[in-house]
């Protein structure tokens, strides 16, 4: 409750531009009282909104921080479902530890879970993801979508398309993706995916996507073995790159997406995939959990699985491997 009222305070300054809203005015709109008002005030304050308080006149924002908080991002924030209901934190051991646990409390689809710091995230094939403080974007959303179990890789591809448009819509910089979730800048990489399943044996109660962003960090602050494989959207444009403006698109190209892949199926979504990978058409070495298998990418199944024909021409079918071009 408590966050829908502080969502209609700020699309109601949204709204406003740079006109004044009286105190009164905004207690009729969120139907609370006016020292409910100023309380709420006051904490959008604490959490870095310059307010401007003008006697007979009422309140206008005048800077919002650059902070990643659950109002900044809600602030113009245009989806239904992606970003209904954000929990931020400032420093977490894994954005996806908290989103197992607030899935099986039955949290709304749509849920995300977004930290300023992971002190242990969590990387694909049981490594390590690196999550500095203020400088990325590491959140976890969760969806309970009503599909077969064997499809819910589709759903990894298909964040990787909507994080690409992002990209590209926010900054200008053209992202590619090699398969099955890196998404590259330059050749190196600067988003990690990591999709999990809350599921019995055929019903999927829940798919948590993790979303891992390089935005703002300088090579410095990557650990040396990183630095010749990983960089940040800062780096590669020359200038620092508002994070909340990225989430926001980023919820707004996946609800799009999203939607689309719930009335028409993988399809549309499998065909901007090939339009961003990398990998196609490409020979291949794919290091799976316990094997080394090279060969030609033939492409992807409509599940989304990496089809790769090897040198005898039997075709393999893999699920889940780190992938050398
Ligand atoms: C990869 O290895 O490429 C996937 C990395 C996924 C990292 C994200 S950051 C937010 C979420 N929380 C985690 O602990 N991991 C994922």
């Amino acid at each position: 409750m408590q966050s829908e009222l502080r969502k209609k305070l700020l699309d109601a300054f949204t709204n406003a531009g740079e006109a004044f809203l009286s105190g009164q005015y905004l207690a009729e709109l969120i139907g609370c009282s006016r020292t409910a008002v100023w309380k709420h005030i006051e904490e959008l304050r604490k959490e870095g909104f310059e307010l401007e308080a003008v006697r007979n006149k009422g309140y206008r924002i005048i800077k919002t921080p650059e902070s990643i908080t659950a109002d900044e991002i809600r602030l113009g924030l245009t989806t239904n479902i992606i970003g209904s209901n954000i929990y931020y934190e400032e420093s977490v051991e894994s954005t996806q530890k908290i989103a197992h646990h607030l899935s099986s409390e039955n949290v709304p689809e749509g849920t995300v879970i977004i930290a300023e710091e992971q002190r242990s995230g969590k990387g694909r094939m049981n490594r390590t993801w690196y999550s500095p403080k203020y400088t990325g974007i590491w959140m976890s959303l969760i969806l309970r979508p009503n599909i077969p179990l064997n499809n819910a890789p589709q759903l990894t591809l298909l964040t990787a398309v909507a994080i690409v448009q992002a990209i590209e819509e926010e900054t200008g910089l053209q992202t590619e993706i090699k398969w099955p979730n890196d998404i590259l800048l330059n050749g190196k990489k600067v988003t990690g995916i990591l999709t999990e399943l809350q599921a019995e044996a055929d019903r999927i109660h829940s798919i948590i996507i993790g979303i891992g962003i390089n935005v703002n960090q300088k090579m410095d602050d990557f650990p040396s073995e990183l630095q010749d494989k990983a960089s940040s959207l800062s780096i590669e444009k020359g200038e620092d790159i508002s994070r909340s403006g990225l989430i926001r698109c980023i919820f707004k190209n996946f609800e799009r997406l999203y939607l689309l892949y719930l009335e028409q199926g993988f399809f549309p979504i499998k065909l901007l995939w090939e339009g961003y990978a990398i990998s196609l058409g490409k020979n291949l070495k794919a290091r799976t959990l316990t094997n080394v298998i090279e060969g030609k990418a033939l492409g992807i199944t409509d599940e989304g699985v990496l089809k790769l024909e090897d040198e005898t021409g039997f075709v393999h079918h893999i699920y889940s491997a780190d992938i050398e071009v």
